[in-house]
């Protein structure tokens, strides 16, 4: 299945000629880029206090998945990722607004962009499955992007768990 795949919509990496894929957002100042350095990826993560990894691991994150990030004037302010199998599993990751700039819009802009893709590069007869995992108090942020609750009369609830490999050298 070819859903996102880069030649059929804009949640595209390897498109090296557009570094500023799209500018359709009202400020002019802003636009969305499809990438972000490891670095500034883990600044965006302590930025709203969740854990980092090793440069090398957030490297490959990035490389794996589809990252949507919007820049003011080069400066990422916003960021959302996204997971797919390229078959019915889509997964939404690290949405992340820098604390400066929360509360206006720009969360909203990130899933718009992510949910608006989605659904242009489903095939005819096609269907994904959307998950993600909420933040404590988010929820109702996702809701308002079609997001259900789990559990609920169908679905048991989400689980997860973290594996950590406490050597050393891994410790940043
Ligand atoms: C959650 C987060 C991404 C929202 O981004 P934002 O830019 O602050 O949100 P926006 O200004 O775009 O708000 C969009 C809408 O969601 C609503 N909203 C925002 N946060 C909400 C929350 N915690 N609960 C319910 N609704 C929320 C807004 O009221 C707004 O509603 P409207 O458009 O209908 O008026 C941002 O606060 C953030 O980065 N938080 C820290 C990291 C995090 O927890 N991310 C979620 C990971 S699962």
């Amino acid at each position: 299945m070819d859903h996102l795949k880069s030649d059929d919509t804009i949640l595209s990496k390897n498109n090296d000629t557009q570094d500023l894929i799209h500018n359709g957002i009202s400020d002019d100042e802003d636009c969305f880029t499809d990438h972000i350095s490891p670095e500034d990826y883990l600044m965006f993560r302590r930025s709203v206090g969740w854990s980092v990894f090793p440069i090398e691991e957030a490297r490959l994150s990035l490389e794996n998945s589809i990252v949507i990030c919007i820049r003011k004037q080069g400066r990422p302010v916003a960021i959302g990722r996204v997971v797919t199998d390229k078959g019915y599993i889509v997964y939404i990751a690290d949405i992340i607004v820098l604390p400066e700039y929360q509360g206006q819009g720009y969360g909203r802009k990130i899933m718009e962009k992510i949910m608006k893709d989605i659904n242009e590069s489903l095939k005819p007869g096609y269907s994904v499955m959307v998950s993600l995992s909420s933040a404590k108090g988010k929820e109702g942020f996702y809701e308002k992007f079609g997001f259900l609750y789990r559990p609920n009369e169908d679905v048991g609830h989400g689980m997860y768990q973290w594996i950590r490999n406490e050597s050393k050298e891994n410790r940043i």
